[in-house]
């Protein structure tokens, strides 16, 4: 296991799914964490704060308070995506589903000056990025921009490293199917993949504890994707 003693970190969006299990990774590993989410949430061993990540005053507010803390992620989906063909989709839709890019690149913009030289940043994008089909233009364009920004801001951001998880399809409460409505969403959806079966919370937040451990790796995204992306 990853030995995070000494280390203070701060996961947005990590009181749910892929975030949760990066927050436990990293108790577990004996690091200091702060798991943000908008909901009150309760995790042991964790400190718990109310933060929006569209609320850049409230952001700032929670890195100055913890100037100096060495790792950064951020899972937070940011609100609701538009899905569904461009040609039909509402605009207004189209435009919120970037709220997942605004909250990251407010994150980074407030929190990079606060972290520690030699600290790290993890963010999520998600298969669409580059698995380019009908039907997922809102998310395969927020992921498109999320890989982008972090390959341009490791750039500016050095020392600091920075890096991103693709996630495939992942069983997390971002879905809120339940029963056999839920077991047939995950069976179909990675019915193609090489590895057909839906990902784990837990199997996608191993990546971000290898790109926060491993200090020779800035500017990058891993793909775990059960071989999504390649099919
Ligand atoms: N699950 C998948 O299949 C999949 C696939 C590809 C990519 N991803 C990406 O992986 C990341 C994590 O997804 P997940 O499946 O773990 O989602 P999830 O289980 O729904 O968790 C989302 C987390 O984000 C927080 N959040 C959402 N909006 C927020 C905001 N405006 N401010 C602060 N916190 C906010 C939520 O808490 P509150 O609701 O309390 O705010 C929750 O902690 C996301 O970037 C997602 O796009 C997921």
């Amino acid at each position: 296991m990853a030995d995070f003693s000494g280390k203070k970190a701060i996961v947005l969006g990590g009181t749910s799914g892929i975030g949760l299990a990066t927050t436990e990774m990293l108790r577990d590993g004996g690091a200091e964490v702060i798991a943000g989410g908008r909901r009150e949430c309760s995790i042991d061993g964790v400190e718990c704060v109310q933060v929006d990540v569209l609320d850049r005053d409230a952001l700032a507010d929670l890195f100055e308070k913890n100037q100096g803390f060495d790792y950064l992620v951020n899972a937070a989906t940011g609100g609701p995506r538009a899905i569904g063909p461009f040609l039909d989709m509402d605009l207004d839709g189209f435009q919120d589903s970037f709220a997942k890019l605004w909250g990251y690149a407010n994150s980074v913009r407030l929190g990079a000056p606060q972290m520690a030289r030699d600290g790290a940043i993890v963010l999520y994008s998600g298969y669409p990025a580059r698995k380019w089909r009908a039907g997922t233009i809102a998310i395969g364009t927020v992921g498109g921009g999320v890989e982008a920004f972090i390959h341009n801001v490791a750039n500016e951001l050095k020392p600091i490293r920075i890096n991103g998880v693709c996630p495939g399809l992942i069983d997390t409460p971002m879905s809120p199917l339940e029963g056999d409505a839920r077991a047939t969403y995950y069976r179909d959806g990675t019915a193609e993949h090489l590895i057909p079966r839906a990902g784990t919370a837990e199997e996608v937040a191993s990546g971000a504890i290898f790109l926060l451990e491993n200090e020779f790796i800035t500017g990058t995204i891993i793909d775990i994707d059960g071989g999504a992306i390649v099919t």
